[in-house]
């Protein structure tokens, strides 16, 4: 029977890894996968974080089963920087689950809204690829609009005009903040509007939140989140821990809902226990229970948003850099000094992405996307220069 399966090509942005490992050139740069470098190009792990795993291994006395909900203190202290502390559970209408990263908390939201019996789900494009791989492997139809427009800002034309196409009981998927893969977000004003469209035409709100902390600062980037969830009486919540902790590999996230009331919510979670445990029986503990020691530390959690802080501050640094140097060949960098988080897109066809690879070095994804933060002080101008020359 396995003869029967065809062969699949490697995921385009996790197989760059790869390549970028046995690329022997020093000069070379990547600008892959969504990993935060600092200056010197390294990803260390957060020192709260540290600080909290060296903790967990003097207090944890058992690795005895949690339970498909995963470390509930975990999916708790999460809650106010998401919900906000004056009622982060909405007057017992928001609880969540842990899951296994981001990837996980998506995939058991688009499960559960299939399951409620949402037939399509409405994004817009160009979006990180694994949510249509995702609702492709479920079976969820996806209907597209343009995310961005042309002139680099998001197109709220094509976001009305999809909300108004969509049908009552459709799914909608919209990025909490840093837009992956363009970095342009909604600014406050379209989210006030979004959220009552949304509302107006009783769609269900899957809002995916996996870097939170990496735009304007934690309380800033979860406007949109808490805008959309004032407005709609239910609404799904995608959360990741993999790039504001620094989580990647152990895979944190969580999955949120927000329902009409504390019964349905109630029965909503059974069901996302059902399918966590029909998928991965629990999501594993070890980072979701550091992530929880930091939060229930104030010393540690101060460490943890200074780093945040300065993540932050290196990417403003890099994309201002980015932005002075203005049009450059073909390319206008101007745009990318004003955009959010570690993504952006570059103007570039195929050839020419391929070029920058094969030439000179250049890792970045075959839709032109770029990790800004794979850019230091010692690198941008040779990328600028290579960017130049390609495209001239
Ligand atoms: C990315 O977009 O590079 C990250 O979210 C990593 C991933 O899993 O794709």
């Amino acid at each position: 029977m396995l003869c029967n399966l065809e062969q699949q090509p490697a995921d385009a942005l996790l197989a760059l890894i790869k390549l970028y490992g046995d690329d022997t050139r020093p000069d070379k740069i990547d600008l892959g996968v969504g990993v935060y470098r600092t200056g010197q190009g390294g990803t260390p792990v957060f020192g709260a974080i540290k600080a909290a795993e060296q903790r967990l291994v003097d207090i944890q006395d058992s690795k005895a089963y949690l339970g498909p909900e995963g470390d509930m203190g975990f999916v708790h202290a999460l809650m106010p920087y998401i919900f906000g502390s004056d009622d982060p559970a909405m007057g017992g209408r928001i609880e969540g689950m842990q899951a296994p990263g981001g990837t996980g908390a998506v995939r058991l939201a688009v499960a559960l809204a299939k399951k409620a019996g949402v037939p399509r789900v409405w994004m817009g494009v160009p979006s990180w690829p694994n949510h249509a791989q995702i609702y492709a492997d479920l079976g969820m139809e996806l209907k597209t609009f343009a995310h961005a427009s042309k002139s680099g800002t998001t197109d709220m034309g094509a976001l009305r005009g999809a909300i108004a196409e969509a049908a009552e009981g459709d799914a909608i998927l919209l990025h909490g903040c840093c837009h992956n893969p363009t970095g342009i977000d909604y600014s406050n004003a379209e989210w006030d509007e979004i959220a009552g469209l949304i509302a107006d035409a009783k769609l269900l709100p899957i809002l995916d939140l996996a870097y939170q902390g990496l735009g304007h600062g934690m309380e800033e980037d979860a406007y949109g989140v808490r805008r959309v969830l004032a407005a709609v009486p239910e609404a799904l919540i995608a959360y990741s821990c993999d790039k504001n902790f620094g989580m990647y590999r152990d895979r944190v996230g969580a999955i949120y809902v927000m329902a009409q009331d504390a019964a349905v919510l109630t029965r909503v979670l059974s069901n996302g226990h059902a399918l966590a445990r029909a998928a991965w029986s629990m999501p594993p503990d070890h980072g979701g229970a550091a992530v929880r020691l930091v939060l229930e530390d104030e010393g540690l959690t101060a460490l943890w948003l200074d780093e945040l802080d300065t993540m932050r501050t290196r990417m403003s640094q890099v994309r201002a850099r980015l932005a002075a140097a203005g049009q450059q060949g073909g390319v206008d960098f101007t745009p990318l000094g004003s955009q959010n988080g570690l993504f952006s897109m570059l103007p570039l066809s195929v050839e020419q992405i391929q070029q920058l690879r094969s030439e000179h070095g250049i890792y970045m994804a075959g839709s032109g996307r770029i990790n800004a933060a794979g850019l230091t002080m010692g690198n941008i101008d040779k990328f600028i220069a290579d960017v130049a020359a390609v495209s001239a």
